[in-house]
C-alpha cells in the first residue's frame, strides 16, 4: 500500500500534520516517504511472538523517530491466545518514541510501559516540538535525505588490501629509478629496459604523471605507469611508440596545447599480477586525467598474445575476437576491463616486439566528468 494512503491527516493550528500507521517499519523508504508527506506521528501496530522479533521492530522504530525526526507509538500484542494459532504467543513493550534531540528525554524513549504486560501508555505529543525539530534541530536528518541520493553518489569505494598484500600507489620519486628500471628487465626481458636519464627527464616535466605501485610489506616497486600529455592533432592513427614519447623521454609533452592523457607504460612484476596492481594504477592516472580537467585518456596497449594467432587471424580480427570476449590478450583484455574502447589497430607500434609483433591497438577511455564534445571516434581532437 502506498504511504499516502495510510496518512491520517488533520488541521492543527501549525498547520496541515499527519498521522501515519505503519505496519512494514523495518523499511525505512516507506516511513520517509510518510514523513516528507508531512507525517509527524507514525504508529506501528505490531505482534511479535518472542523478544528478538519484539526488538527488532522496536530498534527500526526508534531509528525512523530519529532519522524522520517524528513520534513513533509502538502498539505490541501481549500475553497469550492459544485457541488462536498465529497469536497464541506474543511478546511486547509498548512504547511512544521520540528524536533523539534537546527538548525529547534523554533516552529518546517519551512513555514505555512493562514488558510483556497489558497496559495503557500515556504521553503528550508536542507536535509544535516535532516542528522546530525539523527546521532547527541538532541535526536535520529528515531535511538533509533530500541530498541523500547526490551524498552516496559520491561515495569513494577503496580496495581492502588482501592479507600480505598492501600496495601502496604513489607518485614516482627519483630514489625508484632503479627498482623500475629492474622491473623493466624483468616484465620485458628482450627488450631495452628504460634508462636514469629517461625517468629523469620524465619527472622534470610532468611528475604528477608518473607513478609506482609499492608493496608496503616489502617495501619493494612493484609497478609503475608513465604519461605525458599530447596534442592529438600532433599524430596520426600510425605514430608509433617511439615518436609518441619522443623517444621515451617526454621532451614533446604538452600541458599548454595538449587535452589527451597520453599511457606510455604500466607495468607490473610477474609475481604481483592479477591482484589489481595494475587497476590500482590505472586508477590513479583516470584521477590525474579528471583533475587535470583532460576529456580522454589514450594509449598504444600492445596485443602481446597476437603471436599465438598470427598465422591465422589477422591483428584486426584478433583484436575484435579480444573485444568480443572470444580471445583473451594479456595486456588489451586488461585495458578493456579498465573501460577502454579500441579506436584502431596500428602496424609497427613498437619495433623489436617477438609477442605483438609491433601490433598495438589503439585505445581510449572518455573522462566521465567531461561533455563529450570530443568523444566520437574522431582522432583529430588536440
Ligand atoms: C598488463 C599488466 C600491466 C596487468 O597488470 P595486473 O596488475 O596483472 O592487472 P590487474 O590485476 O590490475 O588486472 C585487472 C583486470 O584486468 C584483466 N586482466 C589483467 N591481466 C589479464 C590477462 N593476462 N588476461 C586477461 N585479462 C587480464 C582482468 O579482468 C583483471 O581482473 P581480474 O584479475 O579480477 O580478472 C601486466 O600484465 C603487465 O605488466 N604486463 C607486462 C607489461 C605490459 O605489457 N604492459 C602494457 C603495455 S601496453
Amino acid at each position: 500500500m502506498s504511504p499516502r494512503r495510510r496518512l491520517r491527516v488533520f488541521e492543527t493550528e501549525f498547520g496541515r500534520m499527519a498521522v501515519a500507521i505503519c505496519y512494514d517499519v523495518e523499511f525505512p523508504e516507506i516511513v520517509r516517504a510518510a514523513a516528507r508527506a508531512q507525517a509527524h506521528i507514525l504508529v506501528v501496530p505490531s505482534c511479535t511472538d518472542d523478544r528478538q522479533g519484539f526488538l527488532r521492530v522496536r530498534y527500526c522504530a526508534q531509528a525512523r523517530a530519529i532519522e524522520n525526526q517524528m513520534y513513533v507509538i509502538h502498539a505490541c500484542t501481549v500475553g497469550s491466545l492459544p485457541m488462536v494459532p498465529a497469536v497464541s504467543l506474543n511478546y511486547g513493550q509498548a512504547s511512544i518514541l521520540t528524536p533523539s534531540d534537546f527538548p525529547f528525554s534523554r533516552d529518546g524513549i517519551l512513555a514505555e510501559g512493562s514488558p510483556n504486560q497489558e497496559m495503557m501508555v500515556v504521553g503528550e505529543l508536542n507536535l509544535r516540538t516535532i516542528l522546530d525539530t525539523r527546521s532547527a534541530g541538532t541535526v536535520l536528518p529528515l531535511f538533509d535525505s533530500k541530498r541523500s541520493a547526490e551524498i552516496a553518489s559520491a561515495v569513494s569505494f577503496v580496495t581492502l588490501s588482501q592479507p600480505g598484500f598492501d600496495i601502496l600507489i604513489r607518485h614516482t620519486r627519483r630514489d625508484d629509478f632503479e627498482s623500475i628500471i629492474e622491473l623493466s628487465r624483468v616484465c620485458y626481458p628482450d627488450d631495452v629496459p628504460w634508462t636514469a636519464e629517461q625517468l629523469a627527464a620524465h619527472l622534470e616535466v610532468f611528475p604528477e604523471g608518473q607513478f609506482v605501485a609499492v608493496d608496503r610489506t616489502t617495501g619493494l616497486v612493484v609497478g609503475m605507469s608513465a604519461s605525458l600529455i599530447v596534442r592529438w592533432d600532433d599524430y596520426n592513427l600510425e605514430t608509433n611508440w617511439q615518436d609518441f614519447t619522443a623517444n621515451g623521454t617526454f621532451r614533446n609533452h604538452d600541458p599548454a596545447g595538449g587535452r589527451t592523457l597520453y599511457g606510455a607504460e604500466i607495468m607490473v612484476h610477474p609475481a604481483s599480477r592479477r591482484q589489481g596492481v595494475a587497476r590500482r594504477l590505472y586508477d590513479a592516472r583516470k584521477e590525474l586525467a579528471i583533475h587535470l580537467g583532460l576529456p580522454r585518456i589514450r594509449a598504444g596497449a600492445r596485443l602481446r598474445g597476437y603471436h599465438r594467432y598470427a598465422a591465422t587471424l589477422s591483428a584486426a580480427d584478433y583484436v575484435k575476437a579480444v573485444v568480443n570476449g572470444t580471445a583473451s590478450d594479456p595486456t588489451l583484455s586488461f585495458q578493456i576491463a579498465q573501460g577502454f574502447r579500441v579506436l584502431g589497430v596500428v602496424k609497427h607500434y613498437l619495433g623489436q616486439d617477438g609477442e605483438s609483433l609491433g601490433h598495438a591497438a589503439v585505445i581510449e577511455w572518455l573522462n566521465p566528468r567531461i561533455a563529450h564534445e570530443a568523444a566520437g571516434a574522431t582522432l583529430s581532437r588536440a
